[in-house]
């Protein structure tokens, strides 16, 4: 009967636990690493290098390009820096990331963070409306947590507020969690099949997304892509 309510917790201790431990080892310096970036030269970096994939405002068209506009520039430079430095790999994205300074990756993120997101048109109507509730409440019996425990920011906030640690380091952390409003479903779908097999690697989503079926990862995925 308790046992969403446990599962909530149990997910929120290893929530406090993998980012106090990050934290410990890596240190406050590696959460607030991004630099700030100048969006003007992020802007010519941008529609050389990144324009034929991610368009010119970072709503790209081919739906496993993944949008790159309105997402936080702390996530973004953190994935630049972890395709060039072998921590996340993709046949095209780490090539190109070997060709940018750290200076690059912040204006180029700091220019796609400015942009305007646009979101996909909703297909399936009743697919989405199951994937909204398990964004909002998490699904198979608390054994999914709720997505937007993380990846809403004004949901975590009031979360996080009655946990001094998190108050404490919260702010720089929860910067590198991406959003995932008005992503392309193609692309989501595909994250989370390669957190489920290992292929890309994270403290947080590789257990998360192996408790998804594929339906559950379709049907999350179609809600977030039409979501603002
Ligand atoms: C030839 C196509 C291509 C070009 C050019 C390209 N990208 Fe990408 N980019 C991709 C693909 C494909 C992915 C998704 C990789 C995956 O599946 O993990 C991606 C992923 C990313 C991500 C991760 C986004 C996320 O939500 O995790 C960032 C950041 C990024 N690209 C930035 C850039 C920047 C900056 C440039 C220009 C300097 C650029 N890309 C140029 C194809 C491209
Ligand atoms: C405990 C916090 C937490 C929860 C809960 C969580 N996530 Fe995540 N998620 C993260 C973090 C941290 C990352 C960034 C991983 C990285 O740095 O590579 C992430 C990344 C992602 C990405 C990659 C986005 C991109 O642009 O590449 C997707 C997709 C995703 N999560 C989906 C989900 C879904 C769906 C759920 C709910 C079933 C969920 N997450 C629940 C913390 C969480």
């Amino acid at each position: 009967m308790q046992r969403a309510r446990v599962w909530r917790w149990f997910w929120l201790m290893i929530l406090t636990v993998t980012l106090s431990a990050a934290f410990l080892i890596a240190g406050p310096a590696h959460f607030q690493d991004y630099p700030g970036g100048n969006p003007e030269r992020g802007r010519f970096i941008a529609s050389g290098k990144c324009v034929a994939c991610h368009g010119a405002d970072g709503n790209s068209a081919n739906p496993l390009f993944p949008k790159l506009a309105g997402q936080k520039a702390a996530y973004l430079y953190g994935q630049l820096r972890a395709f060039k430095a072998g921590g996340r790999v993709s046949p095209i994205m780490s090539g190109i990331a070997a060709t940018l300074t750290d200076t690059e990756m912040a204006d180029a993120a700091s220019f796609f963070a400015r942009q305007a997101l646009r979101p996909d048109q909703i297909k399936h109507k009743t697919l989405a409306s199951a994937g909204r509730s398990i964004f909002h409440d998490g699904a198979n019996r608390g054994a999914t947590p709720a997505c937007a425990m993380c990846h809403d920011a004004s949901h975590s906030m009031s979360m996080m507020g009655g946990m001094s640690m998190m108050g404490m380091m919260g702010g720089g952390m929860m910067a590198a969690i991406p959003g995932l409003n008005g992503q392309h479903a193609a692309y989501l779908v595909k994250q989370l099949d390669d957190f489920a097999t290992g292929k890309r690697q994270s403290m947080m989503m590789n257990s998360i997304a192996t408790t998804l079926t594929d339906a559950q990862k379709q049907a999350v995925a179609e809600y977030l892509s039409g979501h603002p």
